[in-house]
């Protein structure tokens, strides 16, 4: 018999949409439906993709006036739910947690903008699938990582586990991009930096002894992020080129290419195969770039921004709620994302 978790996503933005498309065609899971909290065409479309959507309750009135079709309040929503997924934009999670989660018992993920420290810290702990999987199992709360922070665990992981103490540093130049497809703001013709990315201290939250350096760098693209990873040996014996690239043949939302020219050929190759929302939900190793120079290796990834996070919440709802072993978890996030296929297609497409 499939029991059924009762999931509502609140917050319809980027990655919202993204994770209701996913988990409403998961057999296990009941989508109570999404939070809307403007009144724009997006509340049309998660009516059209026959999501119930719940708005504040001061503001259904509002809705309804316009003609869209509200089921109920965020609280009823939360109430009628077995877990939360917060999609909510940067740093609303922690008003979300005292004003409804933690008031009415409801566990709930969070997603990478929020808190780890300090007096807006949402949870304990910072989920990432290759690192630290089982410690969410029967866990409240967790903060999913953020794409960037979910790809820099998923190519620091395999290389500690097979090089050790071998790796002396890393240090990874993080290249972002300006603004979402989706995003209607501008993309300004600057390249800015960030005078104290957070992903350093978040990736240290689940790798605690890495030896890691993190310098963002925003550029005027909505085009994937790029990181540039400099892997550090100290014993003089460097790893080979095919030593580095074996370590992620097998890896799950790694793929291995060889001609792109950029993140936006990736982009766009997604969206012409037909991938759902245009993502690939996973991290390109552009191996034609992927360097041996004395003592250090250098990785260049590209990370799929928007969709990276989608397996990973799937993942991380695994853990947490049905508490499943790792290897049974990725096999699902597996069929339902069908992510051994499109790693395939892209790897043929830029062999
Ligand atoms: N975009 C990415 O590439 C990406 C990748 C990984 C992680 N993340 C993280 O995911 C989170 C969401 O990012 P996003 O890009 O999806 O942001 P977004 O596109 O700006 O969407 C944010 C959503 O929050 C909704 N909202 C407003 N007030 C809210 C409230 N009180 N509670 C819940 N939702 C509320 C907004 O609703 P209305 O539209 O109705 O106003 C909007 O749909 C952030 O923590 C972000 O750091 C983003």
């Amino acid at each position: 018999m499939i029991v059924l978790v009762r999931v509502f996503i609140n917050g319809y933005g980027n990655i919202g949409r993204r994770l209701a498309s996913a988990l409403a065609v998961d057999k296990e899971i009941q989508l109570v439906g999404v939070a809307k909290y403007s009144i724009d065409d997006k509340v049309k479309e998660a009516l059209e993709n026959r999501y119930d959507v719940y708005a504040p309750k001061e503001a259904i009135g509002s809705f309804k006036e316009k003609g869209y079709n509200v089921t109920g309040s965020i609280e009823e929503a939360v109430e009628r739910s077995d877990l939360v997924l917060d999609a909510a934009k940067e740093g609303v999670g922690y008003d979300n947690k005292k004003n409804f989660y933690e008031p009415m018992n409801k566990p709930a993920i969070f997603q990478g903008g929020e808190e780890r420290n300090g007096e807006r810290a949402v949870a304990d702990m910072i989920h990432n699938s290759r690192v630290n999987y089982d410690k969410a199992a029967g866990k409240t709360y967790v903060i999913q990582g953020s794409c960037n922070v979910s790809g820099m665990g998923r190519v620091m992981q395999p290389l500690i586990q097979k090089f050790g103490d071998r790796i002396r540093r890393f240090d990874i130049e993080l290249v972002r991009r300006w603004a979402d497809l989706e995003d209607t703001k501008a993309v300004k013709d600057s390249i800015e930096w960030d005078r104290n990315p957070h992903h350093q201290d978040d990736v240290k939250d689940f790798i605690p002894n890495a030896n890691l350096y993190v310098d963002a760098f925003k550029v005027p693209s909505r085009m994937m992020h790029l990181h540039q990873m400099f892997v550090r040996f100290g014993d003089g014996v460097v790893p080979t080129k095919d030593e580095i690239i074996e370590c992620f043949r097998n890896e799950f939302g790694v793929a291995i290419i060889n001609s792109a020219k950029g993140t936006g050929d990736v982009r766009k190759k997604a969206l012409e195969l037909g991938f759902p929302h245009g993502d690939t939900n996973m991290v390109h190793i552009h191996e034609d770039i992927l360097r041996v120079q004395d003592d250090t290796v250098k990785i260049a990834y590209s990370d799929d921004q928007t969709g990276m996070v989608i397996p990973e919440n799937h993942l991380l709802i695994q853990s947490m709620i049905f508490r499943r072993s790792r290897e049974e978890a990725l096999k699902r996030a597996d069929n339902l994302f069908q992510m051994s296929k499109r790693r395939a297609i892209l790897e043929e497409e830029f062999r």
